[in-house]
């Protein structure tokens, strides 16, 4: 078992720099997901701790042991790719095995290694083939298959099921957490499926351009995002913003238009008159009706989920978007009125989009 710490890890291309110095605290038994925009760093972040990339700068532990230096198999940590990277020339049981056996495991305590694996991956069934003769779904399973047999001390996940149907992907991401509370290995996993980051994780943290905007436990991320991007980020359909300037009681709109703020800010708004904000209300926490009263919008579109309903309205000529629980019926260009719920009201600095203390 391994704890990871990563004091001021920085990671430079020449004169482009991925990754400007970032420091990172993982537990023992820990899982903690990695979630972040298209290029911010993620798999450069994972491949570094896996040794397959160098540190341009600080220092990385697994355990009390500094790894700066140490080659890949000597880390003993197991990371399943974006990629699949398997051997083309070996079966899918010798792709699943081909690590144990360089250690040198008896063959038999193998076979029964494999199999175990290859039952929860649901890939009895083709142990036997190889892996062009595979869907890419069954590649993937392959590859992680590869990487449970091996019970390292710690697993790096790059985005592991991005291949599987919605399905699969389901079960699987079940199947990893089941996994991890019995093998207690340290997880690092990087996802783009906020739900599979929320769901899975002890702790999410979130990246941009290779910084930490925010890292916690997925609720509290969820409550209390600590800037619009992680607003943003966490929860779908995502957060609601409204920014505008605040005058006479009113949030006042770019186009003029005006809400009265006790609708829609903070009993307690941590700003003054005068000054530019962004109102954020996730779309769960906004009622929608004919007639209960409210602020007047109007319907642009409304999409059925099957369990929930996103119902897109124009509120004084800013998109909001809401998440109905219950089945909503309506026709683009009704009026319909919208209730905020304060206490999960969001107010961030229109400027830095910081979260202003609430
Ligand atoms: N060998 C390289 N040379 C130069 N730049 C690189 C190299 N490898 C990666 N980069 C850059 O580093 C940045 C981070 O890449 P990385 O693959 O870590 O992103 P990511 O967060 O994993 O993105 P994605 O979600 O798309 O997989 C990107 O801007 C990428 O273009
Ligand atoms: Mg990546």
């Amino acid at each position: 078992m391994a704890s990871v710490t990563l004091r001021q890890v920085c990671k430079r291309y020449g004169s482009l720099e991925v990754i400007p110095g970032l420091d990172l605290q993982i537990e023992d038994r820990e899982f903690v997901t990695l979630v972040g925009p298209s290029g911010c760093g993620k798999s450069t972040l994972l491949r570094m701790i896996a040794g397959l990339e160098t540190i341009s700068g600080g220092d990385a532990y697994i355990g009390d042991e500094k790894v700066n230096d140490t080659p890949p198999m000597h880390r003993d940590v197991a990371m399943v790719f974006q990629s699949y990277a398997l051997y083309p020339h070996m079966t899918v049981a010798d792709n699943m095995g081909f690590g144990l056996k360089l250690r040198r495991l008896a063959a038999q305590v193998i076979k029964e290694k494999i199999g175990t694996a290859a039952k929860t991956l649901n890939l009895s069934p083709y142990l036997a083939r190889f892996p062009g003769q595979l869907s890419g779904g069954q590649r993937q399973r392959v590859a992680m298959g590869r990487a449970i047999v091996r019970n390292p001390r710690l697993f790096l996940f790059d985005e592991p099921l991005s291949n599987l149907d919605a399905q699969l992907r389901v079960q699987m991401r079940t199947e990893i957490k089941s996994l991890h509370r019995r093998l207690g290995s340290t997880s690092i996993y990087v996802t783009h499926d906020q739900i599979e980051a929320m769901t899975m994780a002890d702790r999410i943290v979130v990246m941009n351009h290779g910084r930490i905007e925010q890292q916690g436990a997925p609720e509290t991320l969820y409550d209390k995002p600590a800037n619009m991007f992680v607003a943003s980020f966490i929860g779908s359909p995502a957060m609601n913003f409204l920014k505008g300037v605040i005058a006479d009681g009113q949030l006042r709109f770019e186009n003029g238009s005006m809400l009265p703020l006790a609708e829609v800010a903070p009993p307690s708004l941590p700003a003054t008159t005068g000054q530019a904000v962004v109102l954020g209300i996730r779309p769960e926490r906004i009622d929608i009706s004919f007639d209960h009263g409210g602020l007047a919008a109007t319907i642009i579109e409304v999409e059925p989920t099957g369990l929930d309903t996103h119902v897109i309205c124009d509120l004084a000529g800013q998109m909001v978007t809401v998440n109905q629980r219950h089945r909503f019926h309506a026709t683009p260009g009704d009026r319909v009125y919208l209730r905020f719920d304060h206490e999960k009201l969001h107010c961030f600095d229109a400027e830095a989009g910081v979260a202003l203390d609430m």
